[in-house]
């Protein structure tokens, strides 16, 4: 029997897809490796939304298929957002690599391509835009579809969206993941109950741009009703899974974006308790300029007042961002206007990232003006401040009882456990006897960090 291991890079799309072809595999036959150096069959599944991402995945690529000289046979493929960007180019790049397969057609494909690997081919193709071509679009060829068996983490993710219609200027998503597009309810319905009835407690709806859930070439079944009365299709969706699958304990989507934010979500989130009081909201800059030049599709006072909509309406709300420093013609006049939209957002936790010209991005036509030290600089100024404000805010919760999911030891000290609260913040504290991994426990917080809570488990 062959082993298998899969090697994620990017975002929580790639992590469920990653999932799902693993479950493939092994309903195929194949089994997990022990490690990835005692692998049969290495997959690296990809993200190309900056350079640095593509370099690894391509050094990785390139030591596993150099590791072939110890390791005869062994199969190297590549699925994810790379394949689809480099086409058969990566053939080149990589030589000796079996397969390449876009993260769409991956599902349908996986088993076959391994097979074909450890018989020795190698070069094999196949792209997103293939699967197209052939007419095989829909639910069948998909990663997501007909999920195979197996046991799901307490905290899962279920891709409701693929694609990306938004076309922001410096982002190759949509030219990797293509056109936006809905998955019907039922078969997210059908997918979220299996993952409830694997374990998973806690879902989180994925898409590139979620919000945008069903406004695109879509109808909602009419068959579905909604109770409360909600007429957009992502409050119906919730309504819909909060309702049928009460083993979902939380449930929550991600990303977000500001003009997805209706007073019908807010009400959502509020009146709809396994809804999460948490929202990733990218912001990406804080400058109207550099917003428009963006292509984001709202300014700084639009974006601030989606996040006060979701305070005033959501209690306790935790709201985390995105933001890009020294894109093209960043000044620091641009930058300050970054640094004190974050602060008026209060945001619970933000992820910066520095810009990276992607190819054949309206913004790549543009100088990447903005040094690299600058850059660097800018990056750790807005760290500094996040941390600041994620110990102020996270000291907020000190003295107060909350409910944690419990995940299991954690990472830096093993005789802790860690887990997570509805608002998405991790808390460490010690296990008492019997916990297991997926129990809800109450935790009073004692002392907190900019981005851990830190309690004692209240029996
Ligand atoms: N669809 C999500 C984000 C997907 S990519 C959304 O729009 O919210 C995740 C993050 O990577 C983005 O929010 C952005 O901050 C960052 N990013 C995307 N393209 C980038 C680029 N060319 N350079 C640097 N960061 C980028
Ligand atoms: Fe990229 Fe914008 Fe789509 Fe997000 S919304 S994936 S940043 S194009
Ligand atoms: Fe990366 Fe593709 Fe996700 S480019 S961020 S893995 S959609």
């Amino acid at each position: 029997m062959a082993t298998f291991s899969v090697h994620t890079y990017g975002c929580q799309m790639n992590v469920r897809d990653s999932e799902l072809l693993a479950r493939r595999l092994r309903a195929a036959g194949f089994a997990d490796a022990p490690s990835e150096d005692e692998a049969d069959v290495v997959i690296v599944n990809s993200c190309s939304v900056r350079e640095k991402a593509e370099e690894k995945a391509l050094g990785k690529l390139g030591m596993l298929c150099a590791a072939r000289r110890d390791r005869p046979g062994l199969v190297v493929g590549l699925t994810g957002c790379m394949a689809n960007r480099l086409g058969t180019d990566v053939f080149g790049l990589v030589p000796g690599l079996s397969f390449s397969v876009g993260p769409r057609a991956a599902g349908a494909a996986i088993t076959d391509l391994v097979a074909r690997g450890l018989a020795g081919e190698r070069g094999l193709f196949l792209g997103d835009a293939a699967r197209a071509a052939d007419g095989a679009a829909g639910e069948a060829n998909d990663a997501g579809a007909d999920v195979p068996a197996g046991t799901s983490a307490p905290a899962s993710f279920v891709t409701i969206l693929y694609g990306c219609n938004q076309r922001c200027s410096y982002c190759i998503v949509p030219s990797v993941r293509g056109r936006e597009e809905s998955r019907d309810p039922r078969a997210i319905l059908d997918e979220v109950r299996a993952e409830a009835a694997r374990g998973a407690k806690d879902v989180t709806l994925l898409g590139q741009s979620v919000m945008r859930y069903g406004r695109m070439g879509f109808a909602w079944p009419e068959d579905l009703p909604s109770p409360m009365g909600f007429t957009e299709p992502l409050p119906r969706l919730l309504e819909l899974i909060a309702r049928e699958v009460p083993a979902v304990r939380r449930l929550r989507f991600t990303s977000g974006h500001p003009l997805g934010v209706t007073p019908e979500l807010v009400r959502a989130m509020r009146e709809l308790p396994a809804v999460c009081a948490h929202l990733h909201l990218p912001m990406q800059s804080g400058s109207d300029r550099v917003l428009k030049e963006m292509r984001r599709g709202y300014d700084r006072a639009r974006y601030l007042d989606a996040v006060r909509l979701l305070r005033e309406g959501v209690p306790d709300i935790a709201i985390t961002t995105d933001v890009i420093v020294g894109f093209p013609g960043e000044t620091e006049a641009d930058f300050e206007l970054t640094r004190s939209a974050m602060e008026e957002a209060a945001f619970d936790n933000a992820f910066v990232f520095k810009y990276s010209p992607r190819p054949g991005t309206p913004s790549a036509e543009r100088p990447d003006d903005v040094a690299d030290d600058e850059k660097r600089r800018r990056d750790q100024v807005l760290l500094a401040d996040q941390d600041a404000r994620g110990q102020r805010l996270n000291d907020r919760w000190i003295g107060r009882t909350v409910e944690v999911l419990a995940d299991g030891p954690s990472l830096r000290n093993a005789a802790r456990w860690s887990g997570r609260t509805e608002q998405n913040k991790i808390v460490v504290f010690e296990p008492v006897p019997g916990l297991a991994r997926g129990d809800f426990v109450r935790v009073r917080v004692e002392s907190a960090h900019p981005q851990t809570l830190f309690g004692a488990v209240i029996r």
